[in-house]
């Protein structure tokens, strides 16, 4: 695999849950694979998770790590072509990304929707830069409108916890006080649709999802019909997909609570984190037994290893 952005850069999945369920077994069995090399992290906009278990699976494939956070570290980035730049940008993003590309082997780049301009988002403007002007592989720690490193730990945990052979899987949209992309929920969705999984996604009306990620998966405006004998629940906000990165609702009733999770078949809560408390999921479902944010989080360095030692195969690692 020479890039992961999505679930079609990956050739076979089948393997790529294979490496990951061998990595999760034993996570230092390949400790020289990257020797030698170098992976930079590049971050467009803050990170926890994503930073600290691509840092961990790393170091288990015993690779070199540089980060830096564009937005405090580098100098101001130009991403419009042909633009006279005399303005308060000092280095055009070919020029910046090309650079970082002679410094490592692979790069991995955290970019974030603008919100104001879907067609922009859509086409991935900066994630699609590293592409075509970094000459070595890229891996996504999150684009505009896409999380696979998020989606492939989402499917590690789903296939650990599950306790039917065909598990009711539950996205549910949830209040949030501020406009977030629709990357999670895209991903999760594309990714849980090649999954062997009953899925469902429910939201009020309005924040339907791109019809490119949804395509016949049954939406379900009603959060406890949806609710009902379900075995997962991940909840997620997005903002609106149709009246762009809009906020059209706050409507307390689409918290996930323990009233709406008594309704399904006792199903393990999943959120990608971070999480808004008893605005998105209140504390007595988040510290559940049920409730599974830890774990699926650890997932994060299996995910990222798994990635990375198939891309460093490629490299000839
Ligand atoms: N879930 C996730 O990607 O977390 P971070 O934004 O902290 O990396």
């Amino acid at each position: 695999m020479r890039h992961f952005t999505s679930l079609y850069d990956v050739p076979d999945l089948g393997r790529l849950l294979r490496t990951a369920a061998d990595v999760k077994r034993n996570p230092l069995a390949r400790p020289d694979l990257g020797r030698g090399k170098v992976l930079g992290l590049i971050f467009f906009h803050s990170s926890l998770r994503t930073r600290l278990s691509t840092q961990r699976a790393a170091m288990n494939l015993g690779l070199e790590v540089i980060v830096m956070n564009v937005g405090s570290d580098a100098w101001k980035l130009e991403f419009a072509d042909g633009t006279v730049m005399d303005g308060d940008t000092a280095e055009h993003v070919r020029d910046a990304v090309a650079v970082m590309g002679q410094y490592c082997d692979i790069l991995g780049v955290r970019t974030f929707a603008g919100l104001q301009d879907k067609e922009a988002d859509y086409a991935e403007p900066v994630l699609q830069a590293f592409i075509d002007h970094a000459g070595v592989p890229i891996l996504s720690l999150e684009s505009a409108t896409r999380h696979p490193l998020q989606s492939l730990a989402d499917w590690v945990t789903i296939e650990t916890y599950k306790q039917v052979e065909r598990p009711k899987v539950v996205l549910t949209w949830a209040p949030h006080p501020r406009a977030l992309p629709q990357a999670v929920a895209n991903s999760f969705v594309e990714w849980m649709r090649q999954a062997e999984v009953d899925l469902v996604i429910t939201h009020p009306e309005g924040y339907e999802l791109s019809p490119r990620f949804v395509h016949d998966t049954p939406v379900e405006y009603d959060p406890v019909k949806a609710y009902e004998g379900a075995d997962f629940i991940y909840a997620k906000n997005w903002s609106a997909y149709y009246d762009y990165g809009q906020i059209l609702s706050q409507d307390r009733r689409w918290l996930v609570d323990a009233e709406k999770m008594a309704r399904t078949s006792e199903a393990h809560f999943m959120h990608c984190l971070p999480v808004r408390r008893n605005v998105v999921v209140a504390d007595a479902v988040i510290d559940s037994p049920q409730s599974l944010v830890i774990p699926q989080a650890g997932h994060r360095v299996v995910s990222a290893q798994a990635v990375l030692q198939e891309m460093l195969v490629h490299l000839g690692g």
